[in-house]
């Protein structure tokens, strides 16, 4: 491996952190590298052509008061894939909080579980303006640029999906909304086109937008809510934008004293907004009340009477607010927010019969799973497998990746070994990959006993056989949240 460090950030975390969230496979990276001529175990499929890019959160600075993992500033990781070679490189996110703390070498902005009051420098966009937008939370790529995104939504950031080079800010022509986006756009890849959507405190408290294949903002339309809510996804069909209405927000009282307490109201029906895409009347849907994090796919169908149905399948959690323990410290039951066994997050699918207004609703499975990523060419489409993680017990992690049959509802697993977790896995079709498990399985891993990273590569079609590749990268890296695929033709 021909490894060069590009930057070393200096940071003004102790040496000896013990910080759950700072420490084992959240301990931060602060080296940038570029790394080529990589080591391989088994054999580099000269099919696999494109570039999978995850995101991280490597906190710089000791919190304010609190941390929350993802209150990290965020860190691109690319390995680009072309002719049978892979080349590696790593880069933070240079957010304009990330070179302001940089200058002032401590935490200036309230992270989510602190006191918005504590801030130290002006507001950013988002919906939490005391919080730095540190772009850590998604990323996709939209003509052939890298866009890294923030939950709380705010700028896009731009960089080269292959070299992570900063490219700036997405502005879409100046015509970037001033309420930000937030993370999870989702880029169709059939069309081109990039699909969003964003949230606030003030009415009408959401937007919908889309954007052109060549980058312009051709819709962007209010979604009015009763109220300030907390989407972290959305999801789309050929026709359709889906967005939602769960029943778990910031208190209304809370927020009037100036802080921000997500409380579930489980009398409360979820909702469902269906947006005809390239905009118009927004047509709601009422479920049974649950969190949603993250969507799986959306198609349409024709029913036995030719009515129209939007099938959406995404993970139901059965437990969104888990109990306080008594005996937890306050940081222990927060974290009790980022474990998906205590929230018991199960594959499910909702039927939204546009005739009838009537939704049909029920799990497609009772095992623990989340992070499902699907064939890209089939967003939107009738579709068949996602690839999930299995989320480890007790925090935030995945030991393995789980690939579901949701027509079968066949469950097939890669488990890694103790003390190795996965990232968010993606599926890469190989070229001219004729069907929809004809490709890879990629995903970054972080090793505790080997205290390594690497890139393993499975096949789509039978991940339970293990690795086909495996690749070493320069440093152990921290557990994030998403990544994407972007297709080499897409770049
Ligand atoms: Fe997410």
């Amino acid at each position: 491996m021909k490894v060069q460090v590009h930057d070393t950030l200096p940071h003004t975390l102790p040496e000896d952190d013990a910080h759950p969230y700072r420490s084992g496979a959240w301990r931060p990276q602060h080296v940038e590298y570029d790394a080529w001529d990589l080591n391989v175990e088994g054999e580099l499929p000269g099919d696999l052509n494109g570039v999978y890019i995850r995101n991280t959160e490597n906190p710089l600075h000791p919190p304010i008061e609190r941390y929350h993992p993802f209150d990290g500033d965020g860190m691109l990781h690319s390995i680009s894939f072309e002719g049978g070679e892979a080349r590696y490189a790593n880069r933070f996110v240079k957010t304009d909080g990330l070179i302001e703390e940089l200058d002032s070498q401590e935490s200036l902005w309230a992270g989510v579980a602190e006191l918005p009051a504590s801030a130290k420098a002006p507001h950013q966009i988002g919906a939490r303006p005391q919080m730095k937008d540190a772009a850590s939370t998604d990323v996709v790529v939209h003509q052939g640029r890298a866009l890294a995104s923030f939950y709380m939504c705010g700028d896009l950031y731009r960089l080269d999906p292959r070299t992570l080079a900063t490219a700036g800010k997405e502005d879409w022509g100046g015509a970037l909304p001033a309420d930000g986006v937030s993370a999870h756009p989702k880029v169709d890849e059939n069309t081109g086109e990039l699909l969003f959507f964003n949230y606030g405190t003030e009415w009408p408290y959401m937007h919908y937008g889309e954007v052109s294949p060549t980058g312009e903002l051709t819709t962007y339309q209010d979604v009015e809510l009763p109220g300030s809510r907390l989407p972290h996804d959305m999801a789309f069909t050929e026709n359709y934008a889906i967005v939602n209405d769960c029943p778990m927000f910031w208190d209304e009282e809370a927020m009037a004293a100036g802080l921000y307490a997500p409380r579930f109201h489980r009398d409360m029906a979820t909702r469902f907004g269906v947006i005809p895409r390239g905009g118009g009347d927004v047509r709601w849907f009422e479920a049974d009340p649950t969190y949603v994090l993250h969507w799986i796919n959306a198609y349409e169908e024709t029913t036995a009477t030719g009515a129209t149905e939007i099938v959406l399948d995404g993970f139901f959690q059965q437990n969104p607010s888990p109990k306080p323990r008594p005996e937890a410290t306050l940081e222990e039951n927060l974290y009790r927010h980022l474990d998906l066994h205590s929230m018991r997050s199960i594959p499910y699918r909702w039927r939204f019969n546009l005739e009838t207004g009537q939704t049909i609703e029920g799990p497609l499975h009772d095992e623990i799973l989340e992070f499902g990523m699907i064939n890209g060419k089939y967003g939107g489409r009738p579709y068949r497998y996602s690839y999930d993680a299995l989320p480890a017990d007790g925090w935030f992690g995945f030991h393995g990746i789980a690939k579901h049959d949701v027509q079968s509802g066949e469950i097939t697993t890669y488990r890694l070994p103790e003390g190795v977790y996965a990232s968010e896995t993606v599926m890469a079709p190989r070229d001219g990959s004729a069907a929809e498990n004809d490709g890879y399985l990629v995903t970054f891993t972080i090793d505790l006993p080997n205290d390594r990273s690497q890139c393993v590569i499975l096949d789509a079609a039978n991940p339970a056989a293990g690795p086909v590749a495996t690749i070493s990268l320069p440093e152990r890296m921290s557990s994030g949240t998403h990544a994407f695929w972007a297709d080499a033709t897409t770049l």
